[in-house]
C-alpha cells in the first residue's frame, strides 16, 4: 500500500505516558506496557476514529492480554491481527495495560528487539517500536517513558535505556533489575535498550552552564582499546553544539553503544545512541584516517540529534529531512571545524569537496533514476527505503543554502527561534523554512519548491563582455534537462538558486565587484539570487575580459553548464582563490578528457591524453603553496560510476579503460614526481591522526597508488611491501596491500598474495578489519584471466563470511555491486546473476539490507542495449522471488 503525505491526519489518540517492563529471555522476551491515553482534542473530526476505536500498531508479536483502568479486556473488546491490536470502545482518558512476548533471538531483520553476540539491542526508527510491544507508533505521538528491566544477571550485567538511572537491585534467581527514566517527551522511534556483557570507558565533564555530565562509551570488552577517539569526538561534538549553536546537552549522562550487527550507521535515541561498531571502534592499528574521520562525524551526527530530532522532531516521515538535511549540514560544519577551524578556508574546502564529490556521485545519479524524490517524499511504500541520498544529502545542501543567503549570524537567528517556536514539538520541514524566514525578515514561499521538486537542477551560463562599455554579463537559465519520469511529475517552476560568482583577471587575481546599480564594488565573491527560469546579471567597471568562478563553494545542488576552453580550465586549476571551485576545474577537465577516452575505446580507436592535460595536473601535484589533502583530491580522477552516468548511454568497460589509460599515462609521465612525493610526504615516527598528518600519507598513498599503475610496477611492489611491513597503522598498511593487489593486476604477477595472507592471520580477530579484507579483494580490478565474480564467489565460502551481518555482507557483495563497476557489469552477466542470488538470500534475512542492495541496478535503462537487457532479466528474476515489502518497492519502480 503506499503512504501519502497528503493523506496525513492528526492521531484520534495520544499517549502521555508510558511505563514499560522488560522480562529479558532470548525466545521470549515478555513486555509490559503501561500507557495513559486519551482522545486528542486536536484531531480533525472528518479524519478522526469512528467512535472510540483505538488502533495501535503491532508487528510480530504474540499478543497476551490487555486491560483498561485494571480491568482485563474480555475477547471481542481488544483483537491481536498482523499489523496490530484493535481496542472498541476505548474511553476518553485511561490506562492501558498491554503484555506482549517477541522472539529476539530468531529476529534477522535486526529492527525492533535483537540479539546480537549474545547481548540484547533495538533498533526503532523508523517502525521498529511496534515490533517491541503496541504502540502509536508514530512521531507525532510523545510520551515520557519509565523503562524497567529484568535480566540473568550472570548473562546480562549492564543494563541500559534511556535517560536516568534511578533504581537498581537484585531479585530472586540470580537475575536482577535496573529502571530508567527519560524526562523528555520523546517519539517511541527514539527508545532503546542495551543488556548484555559490556564494559564503558567513562568521562565526567562539565557543559556550558556549569553542569556535571556523565559521558559513556560501551563496548565489548576486547574492544575498550578502541574507544578513546569516539569519546574525544563527543566531547568535540558537545563544545562545538554550545559554541556554534548555544545548545547543552539536557541530561545528566549520555551514553554510546557499539553493536557488529546494525543496518545503517547508527542511531540518535535519546541519550542513548547505538552504533554499528564501525563508527565508533579505533586505533591506528584497525582503523584508516577515513574511519577516524567518519567516526568524528557520525559521533557529532548523532549528537546534535539530540536537538535536532529529538528536542524538535519530525511530525510525520514525508518530514524526515528536517531532522536529517538539518543534522547532516552540522555534522559538515562540525567537521570542516575540526578539520580546519572556522576561518581556514583551503582547509574547510577539503571537507566541502569530499561532501560534494558524495553528492555528486551518488544523490545525482539516485535523482535521476526511479527512485527520485524530492526532499520531503510524497509518497512512500516502505520508509526505509527513503533514508537516501537525496533525504540526507541534498537535504544538507538545502540546508546549507539558508545559511549561504543569511550568512552564518542569519542562519543561527533562524535557528534559535526554531527552538524557541518549536522546542518539544513534533514539526514540519515547512515550520523550519518558515522560522528562518521570519528569523531573516524574507518571504521564502519560493524557496519550498527545494522540498517538493525532484531532480538535480542545471543551470547554463552565457556571459559576455562589452569592452567598451566595461560591462561584463552574466546570463542564468534554470531547468531539470531530461528528468527521469519520477522527477518530472513533481516539476513546478523556477527554484530560488543562491549563485555564488568571482570574476578572474588575466593576472589570475579576483576581481572586485560592482552590480549595475550599485554605487561600489564590494567584495570579490557575490552570491546572486536566481529566482526566474533566465536572468541577466551584469557587472560594470570591468576593465578587461574575465574568466567567470561559478557557483563558488558549490553553493546550490546543481549542475552548472558552461563551454571553458581546457585552457581555461588549466588556468582555472591554477589559480582561482576559491578552492573548491579550483578542485572543480581540474575535475572538469578530467571529466572531459576521460568522457572522450571513453568514446575512443568504444570506437576501437586507440587512446592519448594531451601533453597540456598532463601538465596541468603536474602542476597542482607539484604545487608546494597547496595542502597535502587538497592535492590529494585535485589528483583524484572522477569515479567510473559518476563518469558513465554522464554518458548518454553508460558503458563500464569503455569507462573504465578511458580511466585506466588516464592513470597510467598520469603514473608514466609523472614517475618522478610520483617517487618523490612518496619520500618526502612520508610521515615517520609515532602515529598522529591529525587532519596535516593525515593529509601527507593521503598524498603519499596516492602516489604509490599511481607507482602501482606504472608500466614497470617494480618500484611500486618494493615500496608497497616495504610498507605493508613496517607500516605502524592501518592507513598506510591497507594502502599498501592495495597497491599490491593493483600492482599484480597490471603486471599479471601474485605481487599481493603474501600480504593478503599475513593481513588476515594479523586481523583475523577484528572483524572490521577483516571486512577491509573482504572489500579490497572485491573491489580489485581484476582481468579477463581473472574476473574478479570468480574471487567474490570463493571468498562467499570464507568461513569467515556471513550474510547475517549486514557489515560483512557489503564488505564482499556491495563492495563487488556498487563499488566495482567495471567488472560487476561484465558483458556475460554473470555480476547480475550473483546480485539476484544475493538479493534473494538476503530478502529472507533481512529486507532492509537486501533492498539497499536491489538498488544497485535501479539505473539499468541507463546503460548499452546489451547489459540493459540483462540487467532487466535479473530485476525480473528477482521481482518473482522476493517477499518483503523493501525489496518489492525497489524492485517494482525500476520496472515500471
Ligand atoms: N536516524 C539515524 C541517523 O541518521 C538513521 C536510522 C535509520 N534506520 C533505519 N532503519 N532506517 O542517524
Ligand atoms: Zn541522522
Amino acid at each position: 500500500a503506499v503512504i501519502r503525505r497528503a493523506d496525513y491526519a492528526a492521531p484520534a489518540f495520544l499517549i502521555d505516558s508510558v511505563a514499560l517492563e522488560f522480562d529479558l529471555v532470548p525466545e521470549r522476551t515478555i513486555v509490559k506496557s503501561t500507557m495513559r491515553v486519551r482522545r486528542n482534542p486536536d484531531a480533525g473530526a472528518a479524519h478522526g476514529a469512528p467512535g472510540a476505536r483505538l488502533e495501535l500498531m503491532g508487528e510480530a508479536l504474540e499478543f497476551i492480554g490487555a486491560a483498561i483502568d485494571g480491568k482485563a479486556l474480555p475477547e471481542g473488546a481488544v483483537r491481536a491481527h498482523e499489523h496490530g491490536l484493535t481496542i472498541e470502545h476505548a474511553p476518553d482518558a485511561f490506562t492501558l495495560t498491554i503484555e506482549s512476548a517477541c522472539d529476539a533471538g530468531a529476529n534477522t531483520t535486526l529492527s525492533g528487539l535483537y540479539v546480537s553476540s549474545g547481548n540484547f539491542f533495538t533498533q526503532c526508527e523508523a517502525e521498529g517500536f511496534r515490533r517491541i510491544t503496541y504502540f502509536l507508533d508514530r512521531p507525532d505521538v510523545m510520551a515520557t517513558y519509565t523503562v524497567t528491566l529484568r535480566a540473568d544477571k550472570a548473562a546480562y550485567p549492564v543494563l541500559l535505556s534511556n535517560g536516568n538511572l534511578i533504581e537498581e537491585g537484585e531479585l530472586p534467581d540470580g537475575r536482577h533489575f535496573a529502571k530508567w527514566e527519560d524526562p523528555f517527551k520523546k517519539p517511541s522511534y527514539l527508545f532503546a535498550l542495551v543488556a548484555g556483557k559490556l564494559v564503558s570507558i567513562d568521562e565526567r565533564i562539565r557543559s556550558g552552564s556549569g553542569k556535571e555530565k556523565l559521558l559513556q562509551v560501551w563496548v565489548e570488552p576486547h574492544d575498550l582499546d578502541k574507544t578513546r577517539h569516539a569519546m574525544d569526538s563527543l566531547i568535540h561534538s558537545i563544545r562545538w553544539d554550545e559554541e556554534r549553536f548555544g545548545l547543552e546537552l539536557d541530561l545528566d549522562r549520555f551514553m554510546i553503544v557499539a553493536v557488529s550487527d546494525f543496518n545503517m550507521g547508527a542511531m540518535e535515541n535519546k541519550g542513548l545512541n547505538i552504533f554499528n561498531t564501525k563508527y565508533v571502534l579505533a586505533n591506528q592499528e584497525t582503523a584508516t584516517d577515513t574511519d577516524f574521520g567518519n567516526i568524528e562525524a557520525v559521533v557529532g551526527h548523532e549528537y546534535f540529534h539530540n536537538w535536532t530530532g529529538n528536542r524538535v522532531t519530525c511530525r510525520d516521515w514525508f518530514q524526515l529531512s528536517l531532522k536529517e538535511g538539518l543534522t547532516v549540514f552540522r555534522d559538515q560544519e562540525f567537521s570542516a571545524d575540526m578539520q580546519g577551524g572556522a576561518t581556514d578556508e583551503a582547509a574547510r574546502a577539503v571537507k566541502r569537496i569530499e561532501d560534494v564529490r558524495v553528492l555528486r556521485q551518488m544523490q545525482f545519479a539516485e535523482d535521476a533514476g526511479p527512485m527520485a524524490h524530492p526532499v520531503r517524499p510524497e509518497s512512500f511504500v516502505e520508509i526505509n527505503n527513503f533514508y537516501t541520498m537525496t533525504v540526507y544529502e541534498k537535504g544538507a545542501e538545502v540546508v546549507r543554502m539558508y545559511q549561504t543567503l543569511f550568512g552564518r549570524e542569519g542562519f543561527r537567528r533562524g535557528m534559535d527561534l526554531y527552538f524557541k517556536r518549536h522546542d518539544g514539538q513534533a514539526v514540519t520541514c515547512d515550520d523550519f523554512r518558515h522560522a528562518m524566514a521570519d528569523a531573516n525578515g524574507r518571504d521564502l514561499a519560493q524557496f519550498e519548491r527545494w522540498y517538493s521538486q525532484a531532480g538535480t537542477p542545471r543551470i547554463s551560463v552565457r556571459t559576455a563582455y562589452d569592452a567598451v562599455a566595461q560591462r561584463y554579463s552574466v546570463t542564468l537559465a534554470q531547468g531539470y534537462g531530461d528528468a527521469s519520469n519520477a522527477a518530472r511529475e513533481t516539476q513546478k517552476g523556477p527554484l530560488l538558486i543562491p549563485f555564488a560568482i568571482g570574476l578572474i583577471g588575466r593576472d589570475g587575481k579576483d576581481i572586485a565587484l560592482r552590480l549595475e546599480g550599485e554605487a561600489e564594488a564590494k567584495g570579490t565573491t557575490r552570491v546572486i539570487e536566481l529566482t526566474e527560469q533566465e536572468q541577466t546579471f551584469t557587472f560594470v567597471d570591468v576593465k578587461e575580459a574575465p574568466l567567470p568562478s561559478l557557483l563558488r563553494n558549490f553553493s546550490a545542488p546543481v549542475i552548472v553548464e558552461y563551454d571553458y576552453t581546457n585552457d581555461e580550465l588549466a588556468f582555472l586549476l591554477a589559480h582561482d582563490s576559491d578552492p573548491f571551485n579550483r578542485w572543480e576545474a581540474g575535475q572538469r577537465l578530467a571529466t572531459r578528457e576521460l568522457l572522450a577516452l571513453a568514446a575512443r575505446a568504444q570506437a576501437g580507436e586507440p587512446l592519448a591524453l594531451d601533453d597540456s592535460t598532463v601538465a596541468a595536473f603536474s602542476r597542482v601535484l607539484t604545487d608546494e603553496t597547496l595542502s597535502p589533502a587538497f592535492r590529494d583530491l585535485a589528483m583524484m580522477l572522477p569515479s567510473e560510476s559518476y563518469l558513465a552516468e554522464q554518458m548518454a548511454e553508460a558503458d563500464p568497460a569503455a569507462v573504465h579503460a578511458a580511466r585506466q589509460f588516464a592513470r597510467k599515462r598520469l603514473a608514466n609521465a609523472l614517475k618522478r614526481d610520483w617517487l618523490s612525493i612518496y619520500e618526502s610526504h612520508a610521515t615517520p615516527g609515532a602515529y598522529e591522526p591529525s587532519p596535516e598528518a593525515a593529509g601527507h600519507r593521503a598524498l603519499k598513498n596516492l602516489a604509490l597508488a599511481y607507482l602501482a599503475e606504472a608500466d614497470d610496477p617494480a618500484d611500486a611492489i618494493r615500496l608497497a611491501n616495504a610498507q605493508y611491513d613496517n607500516a605502524n597503522n592501518m592507513t598506510d598498511r591497507a594502502a599498501a596491500l592495495a597497491a599490491l593487489l593493483a600492482a599484480s593486476a597490471s603486471a599479471g604477477t601474485d605481487a599481493a598474495e603474501r600480504a593478503l595472507e599475513d593481513f588476515y592471520r594479523r586481523f583475523e580477530q577484528e572483524p572490521l578489519v577483516i571486512d577491509k579484507w573482504f572489500a579490497l579483494q572485491a573491489t580489485q580490478r581484476g582481468s579477463a584471466q581473472r574476473p574478479v565474480i570468480d574471487i567474490v564467489r570463493k571468498l562467499m565460502a570464507h568461513p569467515a563470511f556471513t550474510l547475517r551481518n549486514p557489515n560483512r555482507a557489503r564488505s564482499l557483495i556491495f563492495s563487488f555491486c556498487a563499488a566495482n563497476p567495471s567488472q560487476f557489469h561484465s558483458a556475460d552477466g554473470s555480476g547480475y546473476a550473483f546480485w539476484a542470488e544475493q538479493v534473494v538470500a538476503l530478502d529472507a534475512l533481512n529486507p532492509q539490507v537486501a533492498a539497499r542492495l536491489a538498488r544497485s541496478l535501479e539505473l539499468w535503462r541507463r546503460y548499452t542495449p546489451a547489459l540493459r537487457e540483462k540487467m532487466r532479466e535479473a530485476l525480473e528474476r528477482v521481482a518473482g522471488q522476493v517477499k518483503s515489502r523493501d525489496v518489492r518497492e525497489i524492485v517494482e519502480k525500476a520496472l515500471a
